[in-house]
């Protein structure tokens, strides 16, 4: 079975456009997402049909997700991103808002295999960042595997004899084999708005026959995603941060 692991689109049609070209080159079994189709970027009826459109897929929503169909406060947000929220709950039709509502909320076992969640297992909105906070989560979930996204950030954090250790993922293109007797929480990194300084949009493969999990950095038109988010009248900002991935 491969598992095509993605995350954190945000409203960047640009860049979902190009991973699922890049999916659909995979051999994938079966898509995972983690949350967060809409917030930021200036395509989010585009990116929610592509979404829903991919088949098998198991889904749940982000933070973004819950605020842009009135389901979470938006002052909860940072000024842009609440300006982004305010823009995204205008543009989406009616059937793409009713998408969003129907969104589950995680964490969601996969074939008893593996889990998913958004931010953490134990809470959706809580961001792992360190080797303290993944110590924490890995108490909250049983399979060997949970992926996660929110951060933007493409991660492996690993846990041995109640020993956990982190490693950001800094290459194009990484293969992590899976060792027996070791847990994992993992990172795919985000499809729409990197923020680890490295610009191209991120995904995974997860091979459940080989036991190996790949990352995959991916060059996108950034150019045309910055020039729709202008023209949206979104913040500045979100567009200028898009070429230097944070
Ligand atoms: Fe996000």
């Amino acid at each position: 079975m491969r598992f095509f692991l993605f995350t954190d689109v945000h409203s960047n049609k640009e860049a979902l456009d190009t991973v699922m070209e890049f999916a659909a080159q995979q051999d994938i079994d079966h898509y995972l997402f983690l949350g967060d189709i809409v917030g930021y970027g200036a395509s989010p009826n585009d990116v929610l049909e592509q979404v829903n459109s991919l088949d098998p897929i198991t889904k749940i929503r982000g933070n973004h997700d819950k605020a842009a169909c009135d389901q979470n406060p938006v002052k909860s947000f940072n000024p842009i991103a609440a300006d982004a929220i305010l823009w995204t709950r205008i543009a989406l039709n009616k059937k793409n808002r009713a998408f969003l509502k129907e969104l589950k909320k995680g964490p969601v076992v996969v074939d008893k295999l593996l889990t998913i969640c958004h931010g953490a297992p134990f809470e959706e909105d809580f961001y792992i960042f360190g080797e303290f906070d993944a110590s924490e989560a890995f108490l909250h979930f049983k399979t060997n595997i949970c992926f996660f996204g929110h951060t933007h950030f493409p991660y492996v954090y690993t846990e041995k004899n109640h020993i956990v250790e982190g490693s950001h993922i800094s290459s194009d293109t990484r293969t992590i084999s899976l060792k027996k007797g070791t847990r994992y929480l993992i990172n795919p990194g985000s499809v729409g708005q990197p923020r680890d300084r490295n610009n191209k949009a991120s995904c995974a493969v997860y091979d459940t026959d080989k036991n190996k999990i790949t990352f995959f950095r991916i060059k996108y038109d950034i150019e045309t995603a910055q020039r729709k988010i202008l023209y949206a009248g979104l913040p500045e900002a979100l567009a200028h941060r898009l070429s230097i991935g944070i």
